[in-house]
């Protein structure tokens, strides 16, 4: 990925610690974390200094390392970080892997790895798909939230189809949902103004009109946490983008990478919705918008059912979101 035209990931290790791209800050300032201490990571985790759910998981894997450095029992690290964000799956899986690891910076590392060569996988099978939606000359793309390379270590998911596609000479447009409260929309309208893709911000309720208008060739999005039956568990207002997308019949897609994946749910409303601060529905850039004594509420996760999506993009395939689907290209998770 490139900030401000060098070639960088949003982790990178540094010693016995990491340099994160401070999320933050971004886009007013680029700005990079080093993250020295078990409570580093956990804070940058809670806080959304890291987010997306594979960067999630790879910096808890890194602060796994850091606390058994520090002396820190597995167990007690594992408690900590596991805490800090309970939607993304990515996360648990990232600490059970941890578990079993024998040289903990090795394996931090080799997860790290492994995720920019899922991204990397995504974006070749999601191409075809943007390929396909330049029916007029331009894919018009929507995306919800940030789940590009900011979300991850590398080329992102549900924006690596985009990336290889731009690089691939397609002509794309990227409709970016802003995403309030937390605006990932900017960090999405950031990264791609890195990589010189064609973007506009519009506000989160602009996506049905626009798509009925027949502005939208294409749905993309991320997911934190997606069940084995196929419901996508992602940033809240992916299912309203979801509904409209399949009232306007336009193509709704989930990256999907498989740590993403949980093999243990069938039914994504049992999929725990972090629930985050009111104040970050009631201040805007530090202003308070809504007035104190008017209760606010900020469910941060939703579900999308599988009826309302069309296909999910893994690192092996796009597969239909079914249990069938997603059985035949992970068939070592089959029951
Ligand atoms: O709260 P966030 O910013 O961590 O939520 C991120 C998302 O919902 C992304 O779409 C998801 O993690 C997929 S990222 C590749």
């Amino acid at each position: 990925m490139k900030v401000e035209g060098a070639w960088r990931r949003t982790i990178e290790r540094d010693g016995h610690a990491v340099r994160v791209l401070d999320q933050a800050k971004l886009p007013y300032a680029v700005e990079w974390l080093r993250l020295v201490t078990l409570a580093d990571c956990a804070r940058a985790i809670r806080d959304m200094h890291v987010r997306g759910a594979p960067l999630i998981g790879v910096t808890a894997a890194y602060g796994v390392a850091i606390a058994l450095a520090e002396g820190t029992p597995l167990d007690e690290a594992i408690r900590l970080l596991a805490a800090t964000r309970p939607t993304a799956i990515n996360l648990r899986w990232a600490l059970e892997r941890m578990r079993g690891a024998n040289d903990a910076f090795a394996e931090a590392d080799r997860i790290a790895e492994e995720d920019v060569a899922l991204c990397g996988a995504i974006g070749e099978h999601g191409l075809p798909l943007v390929k396909g939606a330049a029916k007029t000359g331009r894919a018009r793309v929507l995306t919800h939230c940030n789940a590009g390379w900011l979300a991850t270590v590398d080329w992102g998911t549900a924006l690596a189809p985009i990336y290889k596609a731009h690089e691939a000479g397609v002509d794309v447009h990227v409709w970016v949902d802003e995403t309030r409260p937390r605006n990932q929309g900017l960090l999405t309208a950031w990264e791609l103004a890195q990589h010189g893709v064609p973007h506009t911000v519009i506000a989160d309720n602009a996506g049905g009109h626009l798509m009925q208008k027949g502005e939208v060739d294409l749905c993309l999005v991320g997911t934190d946490r997606t069940t084995r039956s196929g419901d996508v568990c992602n940033k809240i207002g992916t299912y309203l983008k979801a509904l409209a997308a399949h009232d306007n019949g336009v193509p709704f897609y989930a990256a999907v990478p498989s740590p993403s994946i949980d093999w243990t749910l069938d039914d994504g409303a049992a999929i725990p919705i972090e629930e985050r601060s009111g104040d970050e529905v009631r201040f805007i850039a530090g202003r308070e918008v809504v007035p104190p004594g008017i209760p606010v509420a900020n469910p941060a996760f939703d579900v999308t059912p599988r009826r309302l999506v069309t296909g999910l993009v893994t690192e092996r395939g796009v597969a239909p979101a079914t249990a069938d689907g997603l059985r035949v290209l992970f068939p070592e998770h089959a029951r």
